[in-house]
């Protein structure tokens, strides 16, 4: 069975967020109720730190059901948790120490390893620890938030990199610097890979601005681009993809 892509579209990056947030907890609320869990990877970058802040916010924090969310990370940069390009120290701003989310129901990448490799290593046996049934090859995250970034790079799995690649590892690691050398936060980076982002329920891609207007278009149309973006490669997801854009990111006038 094919991918199945859903576009949402509003009018700025408040309904972006707006509506992201609402439906992460209609999504953990049914999962909660279903499956007694839900598993959730966040995205780092600017785009969902506004989600984060709704969900830990009310209405939104009394809704979620915390006791049950399990919070793991899409991706990290190499670097202490405390540092300013932390996607760890992000969410924990915006989310982790504002609600009543259990700190052992939270498992970030570790960066404490001088070998970044080691770090990606370490994440690895974590997810297989908490998601490798017997024979399932992919791992079953019930939620993975991705942005996208303007050359369609998504988690750090960036154009000509190995990371991009892998199909085997659930977690690798890339030198986001060598990479694409416009790229904020040019450091060595910690990733899920595509197995993860494939295996996942749901996966929720927010994009806001013009900028990310033709990444996300050479994803979602049917065409086959002549250079296809990393991101293409979620039209291979087992599960659903919504797409939470912007007018701008959506193309629209
Ligand atoms: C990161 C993210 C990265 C991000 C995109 C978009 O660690 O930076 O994983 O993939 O989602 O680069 O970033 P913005 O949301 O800041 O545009």
């Amino acid at each position: 069975m094919g991918v199945t892509f859903v576009r949402k579209v509003y009018t700025d990056a408040v309904g972006v967020s707006r509506a992201a947030a609402e439906r992460i907890v209609l999504l953990a609320q049914q999962r909660a109720l279903d499956a007694g869990r839900c598993a959730i990877a966040l995205s780092g970058g600017k785009t969902p730190a506004a989600t984060y802040a709704l969900l830990a916010a009310e209405p939104l924090a009394q809704q979620m059901p915390w006791a049950k969310t399990k919070i793991y990370f899409g991706d990290e940069r190499h670097v202490p948790h405390d540092h300013p390009d932390s996607n760890y120290r992000m969410v924990s701003e915006a989310l982790l120490t504002k609600t009543t989310l259990p700190s052992e129901n939270v498992f970030p990448v570790p960066t404490d390893h001088e070998d970044v490799a080691v770090c990606a290593e370490w994440y690895e046996d974590l997810l297989r620890l908490h998601f490798q049934r017997s024979s399932d090859v992919l791992p079953h995250l019930d939620l993975v938030l991705l942005g996208i970034g303007p050359d369609g790079h998504i988690a750090s799995l960036f154009a000509g990199t190995s990371a991009a690649a892998e199909r085997k590892r659930w977690v690798t690691w890339c030198d986001a610097s060598s990479a694409d050398p416009t790229i904020t936060a040019a450091v060595k980076r910690i990733t899920v890979t595509a197995p993860v982002i494939w295996g996942a329920a749901d996966v929720f891609v927010l994009a806001t601005g013009a900028a990310k207007a033709a990444a996300v278009a050479m994803v979602t149309q049917d065409a086959e681009p002549a250079d296809p973006p990393v991101a293409r490669m979620l039209r291979q997801c087992q599960g659903v993809v919504t797409f939470f854009l912007d007018k701008a990111a959506a193309g629209a006038s």
